[in-house]
């Protein structure tokens, strides 16, 4: 149905016309072709064909909703290491095949509503707009403000109540499947970045021979790394674990060891401090014997080993943890539990 066959009293009121051609002129050397006449559409006319067009919009944004609503429960419901066999795609993992079909629906039945919407039931009226200044004047932005409450007014926004508030649903919905996937960033640290592997009686292994190490073993003036007894290479968490427990030993004279708990949490002058610079976590690796510091390479943070591995130079923020340590049975050295305090960059201070 055309408004050709419509009588002319249901049509509705006209929203405006084109205007005719223009021809080239001296002044204007550009052809003006102009607007056809504008052609009424049947939801123009006809309120039940308007309802019909608001009921199939409704429709896309609420299959919107429950593709939304499918998308989160396959992700929390479906195995990720099941398969199913799609032709023509074959085997392939039946959570991706959810998640992607349920998000496609989702989003596509967001477009189709609103383009629906456009062309069957928002104004079609063509308007042309005769060129103007850039710079807008005050009474352009007024008009700007009229055409925008115009175009609310005309696109039914307030009037098609179903289709805003199905539409409202449909965009409120779909951010949450973004949100569902945060979960992928995995599990919370929870007190792991607190702890490491050090436990009471574990032996202090040297990193390089993998043997276990006595006071005797630590020469004057050097220094060991050292991990926990049991921590091996092979291991899977070996990198994880090794980049919280990982120890340097030096020996000190105890008489020149001024901090008091330091000297109670050593045995026979060894001293057993965290790896890893409190900076920004550079393993340190420089020794200097005759003053006891340490020296971290990335931004020369400088640790005072004799007392208390205190900072006196650089940005290390705080000393580095001290490992309590004393003798077994037999000699070897070993951990009287773990770190005091977290090891690493500062972390206690967000903590
Ligand atoms: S990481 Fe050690 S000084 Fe920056």
């Amino acid at each position: 149905m055309s408004s050709q066959d419509i009588p002319e009293e249901n049509l509705p009121e006209a929203q405006g016309d084109g205007h005719g051609s223009v021809e080239p002129t001296k002044d204007n050397p550009f052809a003006d072709p102009g607007l056809p006449p504008h052609e009424h559409r049947i939801q123009d006319i006809d309120e039940r064909a308007a309802k019909r067009s608001e009921r199939v919009v409704a429709m896309l944004f609420t299959v919107s909703m429950l593709a939304t609503i499918g998308f989160i429960a396959s992700y929390v419901t479906i195995d990720a290491h099941k398969s199913v066999y799609i032709f023509p795609l074959g085997h392939i993992s039946a959570l991706n095949f959810a998640l992607g079909t349920t998000l496609g629906v989702a989003l596509f039945c967001i477009g189709a509503g609103a383009v629906h919407w456009a062309r069957t039931l928002m104004s079609d009226v063509e308007i042309a707009s005769e060129r103007h200044p850039i710079e807008a004047e005050p009474e352009v932005k007024a008009q700007v403000l009229a055409d925008f409450a115009d175009g609310a007014r005309e696109s039914q926004f307030g009037r098609r109540k179903l289709i805003r508030n199905t539409m409202f649903g449909a965009l409120a919905l779909v951010p949450l499947s973004g949100v569902v996937l945060l979960r992928d960033l995995g599990p919370l640290p929870e007190k792991k970045l607190r702890t490491t592997a050090w436990k009471k009686g574990l032996k202090l292994v040297n990193m390089n021979t993998n043997e276990p190490l006595r006071a005797s073993d630590i020469a004057v003036g050097s220094l060991t790394f050292a991990k926990p007894e049991g921590l091996e290479e092979h291991d899977e968490d070996f990198q994880k674990e090794i980049a919280k427990a990982a120890l340097m030993l030096v020996r000190i004279q105890p008489d020149n060891i001024k901090d008091k708990q330091e000297l109670e949490w050593s045995h026979e002058g060894v001293v057993a401090y965290s790896k890893i610079c409190t900076h920004v976590g550079c393993p340190i690796s420089l020794y200097e014997q005759q003053t006891h510091h340490v020296l971290c390479p990335c931004h020369q943070s400088t640790f005072d080993l004799s007392d208390g591995a205190r900072v006196i130079f650089g940005p290390a923020g705080h000393a580095l943890p001290q490992l309590h340590i004393a003798a077994d049975a037999e000699g070897y050295l070993v951990a009287q539990g773990d770190f005091a305090e977290p090891v690493g960059p500062a972390f206690w201070e967000r903590g």
